[in-house]
């Protein structure tokens, strides 16, 4: 019976125990008399090393000059290396090869660029770097759902179609089944979506969090988690048109109760992907970034800082020397302040609070200052904004309000605000962008290379 490598470094047989394993030949080393497999099976990130010999193996000659990336089985006997890098190996009976492979396979024994191996998103994940990088992706989204489930949130599923543009900026991918090239039109010129398949104009969505308030105001604290679509036009290192975002959503919650959960969710994660990730997590400290596992280990235990974004504009404008776009209060944080606050002044993750309302979304509760809304992101170090979120303005008429302000057809969103009008309750809730979550976990520096199929614009 065929046994996984890990369960055999985590398990060792009993010197001598005949075994069956199947992978993937990561390097194949010869000489005249005996030869070196490296096996991985995707199990685990470590290798299984084979030693096959002349005077055992028929095929010997055919194994020998298998190339890297060829399939096999191999039956073989456990040998004990106390003492090794690894705590045991195989010696071969038998090496069967079930596809050889050619040497014009792209991934050979040296180290490629993470630029060339994004041309080949279907052969990169045998890697070291992507196996490690989508397993700790694995391991952070079921460490994302544990968190939530085991304090009591309910996990729901919010349409990928929609008719709303929950953050208003207009970087919505259209869905239709409209003939684009003889499209039907309104009177006065306009594209009849009437004619659509829904009978309406529907969009791919950009957050489930106006669907993930309505399922909050009925079971108290839900969660969603699910692929997020975004046109926007930004080529940067941390902007896809496809990616994972998690939205919790808490009734009878306000801004302080949603950084709290968001804090202890944050270290919750990298805590359990520092223990269950130790050799990933090692690979991406040694080729990465040097100071990864001690910056990490020591944020689980530290407090995350709190500052205004009134007092933030003060801190960053001392330094406005530094930036291309110069501070002052009502401008939107760009990266390059994001960036400045959390690396140079404040060494960790920093919330910043009570945001301008002009440059943040509808639904955002306003403040007494009829200024500021109770809004707050997440920033850290490497990434910038992490995780963006607020307290939801539960108050009918200052939400009525603000949306004709804002010149938005409050008739797309009776149902929105029928959730003010039937039990409404002060509620709050954050969008955490998963692929921002991981490279800030492994230190990789390109979304492109979190994701394993990355979507961004400019094609793919
Ligand atoms: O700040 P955002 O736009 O907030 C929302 O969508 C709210 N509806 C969330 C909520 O309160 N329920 O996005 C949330 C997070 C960002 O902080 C960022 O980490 C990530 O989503 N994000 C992206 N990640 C990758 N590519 C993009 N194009 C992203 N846009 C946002
Ligand atoms: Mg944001």
């Amino acid at each position: 019976k065929r046994i996984d490598i890990k369960a055999l470094f985590s398990a060792p047989p009993a010197d001598g125990t005949t075994v069956t394993v199947c992978g993937w030949a990561k390097t194949v080393r010869d000489s005249k008399n005996i030869g070196f497999i490296e096996l991985s099976d995707g199990t685990c990130f470590k290798n299984l090393q084979i030693v096959f010999e002349a005077g055992k193996l028929e095929n010997y000659k055919d194994v020998a000059k298998a190339g890297v990336g060829t399939s096999m089985q191999v039956v073989g006997r456990v040998v004990l290396t106390p003492g090794a890098k690894q705590p045991l190996e195989i010696n071969a009976d038998s090496v069967e090869l079930l596809d050889v492979c050619p040497s014009d396979y792209p991934l050979q024994k040296k180290r490629h660029s993470v630029e060339f191996l994004r041309t080949m998103p279907h052969l990169r994940p045998r890697t070291n770097t992507f196996a490690a990088a989508f397993r700790v992706r694995s391991t952070a989204a079921y460490a994302i759902h544990k968190f939530f489930q085991e304090n009591g949130f309910v996990y729901v599923h919010t349409p990928l179609i929609t008719g709303s543009d929950c953050e208003g900026a207009g970087e919505m991918f259209r869905v239709t089944t409209l003939d684009l090239n003889n499209l039907p039109r309104t009177e006065d010129g306009k594209v009849d979506f009437s004619q659509d398949f829904f009978g309406r104009s529907t969009n791919l969505t950009v957050s489930g969090q106006l669907e993930g308030e309505a399922m909050a105001l009925a079971f108290g604290k839900i969660y969603t988690f699910g692929p997020t679509f975004r046109a926007e036009n930004s080529n940067t290192p941390r902007h896809a048109a496809e990616f994972w975002m998690i939205e919790p959503e808490m009734a009878f919650a306000d801004l302080t109760d949603y950084m709290d959960n968001a804090e202890a969710m944050v270290k919750y994660v990298i805590g359990y992907v520092l223990e269950h990730c130790p050799d990933e997590m090692a690979f991406f400290n040694q080729f990465f970034d040097k100071g990864l596992l001690e910056r990490l280990n020591a944020l689980v235990n530290a407090e995350f800082a709190r500052v205004s974004y009134t007092d933030a504009v003060e801190l960053l404008k001392e330094h406005n020397d530094q930036f291309q776009y110069k501070v002052e209060w009502g401008v939107d944080l760009q990266t390059e302040h994001e960036r400045y606050l959390t690396e140079q002044i404040f060494k960790k993750p920093v919330f910043v609070t009570d945001y301008p309302k002009e440059i943040k979304s509808f639904y955002m509760r306003q403040n007494e200052d009829g200024k500021t809304v109770a809004a707050a992101d997440m920033l850290v170090p490497g990434v910038g904004e992490l995780i963006g979120g607020s307290q939801r303005e539960e108050r009918y008429d200052l939400l009525k309000a603000r949306m004709e302000e804002l010149g938005m057809d409050c008739t797309d969103y009776t149902w929105y605000m029928d959730l003010r009008r039937f039990g409404s309750a002060k509620h709050a809730g954050y969008g955490l962008g998963f692929e921002r979550l991981i490279m800030y976990l492994t230190g990789i520096p390109n979304i492109r290379d979190v994701l394993p199929f990355p979507r961004t614009a400019g094609g793919f």
